[in-house]
């Protein structure tokens, strides 16, 4: 399985935080916002990772990311988004890349606490299809959100006034082969972007979406409330003994 991160977009929630910078290089508490999505890929086994970039600081990517030595990777492929399509029209630029195997994606700006190595265990199961990630939150209508026949998942929302369930769709998906013919029959939303929801749409009326349950915490980044609670959750995940041994080194300098 390939990985895929996509970190293309303005990023235009966080201005003007991100007027001379791309949004996945902020920092989330003491790594680059980029690191942690990286990271959840190689935790879960996948080491051939892509990266999806734009704007005019890309090539911050590469100098910051080079090869992946950070990760223990040999190797890290990239490509560059023109303007801001959407996260599937990000998605589509990998087609090449993913070379017909199945691909697990993570959205530049989703931080989460515990493995999913589960998850993709699951996906590598399946004969075909996808399988999305699903958390509880209070504030369901800032995301996709998964409607339900018992247990089945019969539909998902893109940013709903009134959601029909409590359960977000989390930005991490995996997807078979046919994901890049499903795109290439998406139309632009009213926001003028190709939207993942629609992807995952295709696969639930096809009956070949799976869902599992994210363990731990996740949150995104995207906006200047997000952003904070990602750093403060980081940083309380840390061991008490670890922030000392780092607040010392600062009191050192
Ligand atoms: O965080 C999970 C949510 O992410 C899902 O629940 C939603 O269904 C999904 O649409 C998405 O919603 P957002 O509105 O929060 O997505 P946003 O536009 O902030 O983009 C998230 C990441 O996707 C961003 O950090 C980089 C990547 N992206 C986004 C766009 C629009 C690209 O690489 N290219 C793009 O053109």
């Amino acid at each position: 399985m390939k990985g895929i991160v996509l970190a293309g977009g303005t990023g235009s929630r966080l201005f003007p935080l991100t007027k001379i910078t791309n949004k996945h290089l902020l920092p989330i508490y003491d790594k680059p916002m980029i690191y942690y999505p990286i990271q959840t890929l190689v935790d879960a086994g996948i080491r051939d990772i892509m990266i999806v970039t734009g704007g005019r600081n890309s090539g911050d990517f590469l100098r910051l990311l080079a090869n992946g030595k950070h990760f223990g990777l040999k190797h890290i492929a990239y490509t560059y988004q023109e303007g801001e399509g959407g996260i599937a029209d990000a998605l589509s630029l990998c087609e090449h890349f993913a070379d017909g195997q199945d691909v697990c994606v993570v959205l530049g700006d989703n931080i989460i606490e515990k493995s999913i190595r589960g998850a993709v265990e699951a996906f590598r199961m399946q004969a075909d299809g996808a399988r999305i990630l699903l958390k509880e939150v209070h504030d369901a209508e800032r995301f996709g959100v998964a409607e339900f026949d018992g247990d089945r998942i019969v539909g998902i929302e893109e940013k709903p006034k009134q959601p029909k369930s409590k359960y977000a769709v989390t930005g991490i998906y995996m997807y078979d082969a046919t994901v890049f013919q499903k795109i290439h029959t998406c139309k632009p939303s009213h926001r003028n972007e190709l939207e993942i929801t629609d992807v995952n749409n295709a696969y639930i009326r096809e009956g070949t979406m799976k869902y599992s349950f994210l363990d731990g915490w996740w949150t995104d980044a995207g906006t200047f409330e997000s952003l904070l609670r990602a750093t403060n959750l980081v940083a309380a995940s840390k061991p008490q003994s670890e922030r000392a041994a780092a607040s010392a080194e600062e009191d050192a300098e």
